[in-house]
């Protein structure tokens, strides 16, 4: 992708891009005086708090305090990094960037691109070697599970041949490092320090993030041989709690039909998605993890669970449940019958039959007490199953419709479910309230500040940047404490576009931007605010500097050094109140 794009094609790619029109493609805004309000994609809401401003062509949400420009917002979305949220808008707004060949070695702008690179190489490898006349068992077995080549071609099949260094081999003629190999677990270390193929004799299931970069791979025997897969390790790249199979063919259908179907494995997947189930993604086997619910929820807050229905398909389920319903999703459970999973069912049964099965899920709540009912645990231990969904709940109403329909099905009396849970909510509750780091981050930032009077003033000037020759005159050092507020106010004196800014801060700067530039401070008389807050500042320092002399002091006498106590005085003396309000 080439070195670092100019500022200029920045800046020309971020004027073409209408920051309502982009976010409208996304999300339903509607107007709301200067502003456009909507849903916030990146936190579950049901009162919109999510601001678009297309005067400053930013956006804000007042309610996980999430901010930005148009890179920003499609970096979030999309789950892009810089680089890519810029090339695809400038590919949107028709914008040729300008490659940057610097005289020598092309820079990479991120290392993942090189793992990437030999990852899809890999990848061309294996697949290559399933078409050969050496992958017929393969083709063999995947024809035998019913995959059609179309499918195997979606999903970029392959086949990992017999032999210690066929990969080995191809990579190092491909002039790869071998310590690149190994670090990306292509290549595995035997005990005298050579590097062998990690997969063989396998079929293979290239994982992609859902950019569709290839980040490792899983390999499945073809016989009943143990282990069934082997998975890349955990690389710079790879981290199978980080990833959902199948999610960069999926996210379209994901939006399009508004939920995701989780499922355990490669071949549910694969199945599912040959049978026209194209919203079906794979936790690879583990029980949902925080990041990938995170990852998900970029495109959905909606999910059916489909796991496997043995014992440790429901475990892993309701671990899961919990888990999805605290990051603010709904969530129901497709009770799959007879055992089967997923692709077994969809293959036999077909799609019609599937969604049925879809239509018929649980609700998180059903499906809990249907199963501690038919494992006939306890009234309490039942009951404990329920009580963080009972607290997660957002709405009341919801919640005492939920607590009545557990009171019925475990024929208890309705008071005894409310005692339960005020118990509950009291002890462990406050954990489970929604544990979104992001929420409310700026608004900590805001509230945190130390200096309420910097924050303002450099919204103030951000709003009125006609006062800036006035505050760089009365306060001739202003830096404010925060740091990202501090390189804001910089950018200000600096002078150019804020949203343009938002480029070169971090994204805790990009959301303190956003929440500084949002909305308008309706002022009356905006001179006579400025003055003060300079006032103020001016005053503050002075304390300051007292407090520090009056230290200073009492060094100098402990030390017995008397010119020193004479030199603080005087400059104390300098800063004593006028009487004039000052302190
Ligand atoms: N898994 C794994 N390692 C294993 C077993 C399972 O990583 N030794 C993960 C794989 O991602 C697998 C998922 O757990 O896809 C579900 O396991 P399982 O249901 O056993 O596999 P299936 O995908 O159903 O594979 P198959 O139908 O070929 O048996
Ligand atoms: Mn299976």
């Amino acid at each position: 992708m080439g070195g670092p794009i100019p500022a200029e094609a920045l800046e020309a790619v971020r004027l073409a891009t209408d920051i309502v029109q982009l976010v409208g493609e996304y999300v339903r805004l509607e107007r709301r005086g200067k502003n456009y309000v909507g849903l916030c994609p990146f936190h579950a809401e049901r009162e919109p708090s999510f601001t678009v401003s297309p005067d400053k062509q930013i956006f804000y949400c007042f309610g996980c305090g999430v901010g930005g420009n148009v890179f920003k917002f499609l970096m979030l979305l999309e789950n892009l990094t810089f680089p890519e949220a810029v090339h695809k808008l400038a590919e949107r707004a028709g914008i040729a960037l300008p490659r940057f060949a610097g005289a020598g070695e092309e820079p990479k702008s991120r290392p993942e691109e090189e793992a990437w690179e030999v990852n899809a190489l890999a990848r061309d490898f294996f697949r290559q070697c399933l078409k050969r006349p050496e992958g017929r068992e393969a083709r063999e077995y995947l024809e035998r599970r019913g995959i059609s080549s179309y499918t195997q071609e979606l999903f970029q099949l392959g086949y990992a041949p017999p032999g210690w260094d066929n990969l080995a081999q191809f990579l190092s003629s491909r002039g790869c490092p071998v310590k690149l190999a190994v670090d990306l677990g292509l290549l595995a270390v035997g005990e005298r320090g050579r590097p062998y193929d990690r997969f063989r004799h396998r079929l293979i299931f290239p994982i992609c993030n859902a950019q569709g970069r290839v980040v490792g791979f899983g390999a499945r025997v073809l016989d009943e041989s143990q282990p069934k897969y082997l998975n890349t390790p955990e690389t710079p790249v790879f981290s199978k709690g980080k990833v959902l199979f199948g999610l960069h063919l999926a996210k379209g259908a994901i939006r399009e039909k508004g939920y995701a179907i989780i499922m355990e494995g490669y071949m549910d997947v694969i199945t599912a998605h040959q049978h026209g189930i194209s919203n079906a993604v794979a936790s690879l086997g583990t029980s949902l993890t925080q990041d990938q619910a995170r990852l998900l929820s970029r495109y959905t807050r909606r999910v059916v669970i489909a796991y496997d229905s043995d014992a440790a398909g429901v475990a892993a389920t309701v671990r899961g449940l919990d888990l999805l319903q605290q990051e603010g999703f709904s969530v129901r459970v497709a009770v799959i019958p007879q055992g089967k999973d997923p692709d077994e069912f969809i293959r036999h049964q077909g799609r019609e039959r599937w969604n049925e099965l879809v239509e018929r899920s649980l609700t998180l709540l059903d499906y809990k007490l249907d199963w501690a009912v038919k494992k006939g645990e306890g009234l309490s231990a039942a009951l404990a199953q329920v009580l963080p969904n009972l607290a997660a709940m957002e709405g009341e109403l919801e919640r005492q419709e939920a607590i009545k329909h557990v009171a019925a099905r475990l024929s208890v009396s309705w008071e005894a479910v409310k005692d339960a849970l005020r118990r509950y909510s009291a002890e462990a509750g406050k954990k489970w309230a929604k544990s979104d780091k992001n929420v409310k981050r700026v608004h900590t930032i805001v509230e945190n500040t130390p200096l309420n009077a910097e924050l303002l003033l450099v919204r103030l000037l951000l709003r009125y940047p006609e006062y800036l020759p006035l505050v760089q005159q009365e306060l001739p050092g202003f830096s404010p404490h925060d740091p990202d507020l501090s390189r804001i106010y910089f950018f200000l004196c600096r002078q150019g576009n804020p949203a343009g800014w938002m480029n070169e801060l971090g994204e805790r700067g990009q959301d303190l931007l956003g929440y500084l530039l949002v909305e308008d401070l309706p002022l009356e008389d905006p001179a006579r605010v400025v003055r003060d807050l300079i006032a103020n500042l001016r005053q503050r320092a002075r304390r300051l500097e007292r407090e520090r002399l009056i230290q200073e002091l009492a060094e100098a006498e402990r030390l017995g050094d008397e010119g020193r106590v004479q030199r603080v005085l005087s400059r104390l003396q300098e800063l004593l109140p006028t009487g004039r309000g000052e302190n």
